[in-house]
């Protein structure tokens, strides 16, 4: 199965000049959808992974299968003000703006083994964030793991110490 038949394409959005890649194709095609997270489960699996964690909102959709197939737990780094109890938080930069990312103070055990799924790397600001509170709470990121790779962005430079999988470039 080629997965970059399921990537929506959009010009001028959400600015002139960008082309947006949209992933809503492939999680609306189930056989796509499961044959992506399989992708991920099985590199995770090779990397020992103890524990998910995904960015806010797409971040979700990618890691939380991945976690259930796995049987090990998820968490949530959350824009600011969306988490109810102790967070940590690491301000970033994004494509377009900035933001502010959050995770529980309790979400990652010191020493576990930690992979970060997120739908696309583009800049690399929200995963190097991510990264960072994870880190931040002692977890260990043995791997970061993408539906797409936006090559011109250079994102992979931002977070070249770490291992890398994604799927589709473009
Ligand atoms: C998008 C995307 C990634 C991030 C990639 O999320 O889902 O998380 O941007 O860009 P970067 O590599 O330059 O940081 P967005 O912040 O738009 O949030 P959303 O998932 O809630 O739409
Ligand atoms: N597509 C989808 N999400 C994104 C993009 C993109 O091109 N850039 C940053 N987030």
């Amino acid at each position: 199965m080629n997965l970059k038949d399921y990537i929506a394409s959009i010009p001028d959005y959400p600015a002139e000049g960008v082309i947006f890649r949209d992933i809503s194709p492939l999680m609306g095609d189930g056989a796509a959808y499961r044959e992506a997270t399989n992708r991920i489960v099985t590199y995770a699996r090779e990397k020992e992974v103890e524990m998910v964690v995904g960015p806010e909102a797409r971040g979700f959709i990618i890691g939380c299968p991945v976690a259930y197939e796995l049987g090990i737990g998820f968490a949530p780094a959350r824009k600011k003000g969306k988490l109810p109890r102790e967070t940590i938080e690491v301000e970033y930069a994004l494509e377009y703006g900035s933001a502010v990312l959050t995770i529980h103070k309790d979400a990652i055990k010191p020493g576990q083994k930690v992979l970060i799924c997120d739908d696309l790397l583009a800049t690399g600001g929200t995963i190097a964030a991510t990264i960072k509170l994870v880190e931040q709470l002692g977890g260990v990121v043995v791997g970061c793991a993408f539906l797409v790779e936006l090559d011109d962005l250079k994102g992979r430079e931002k977070i070249k110490d770490y291992d890398i999988l994604t799927l589709m470039n473009f």
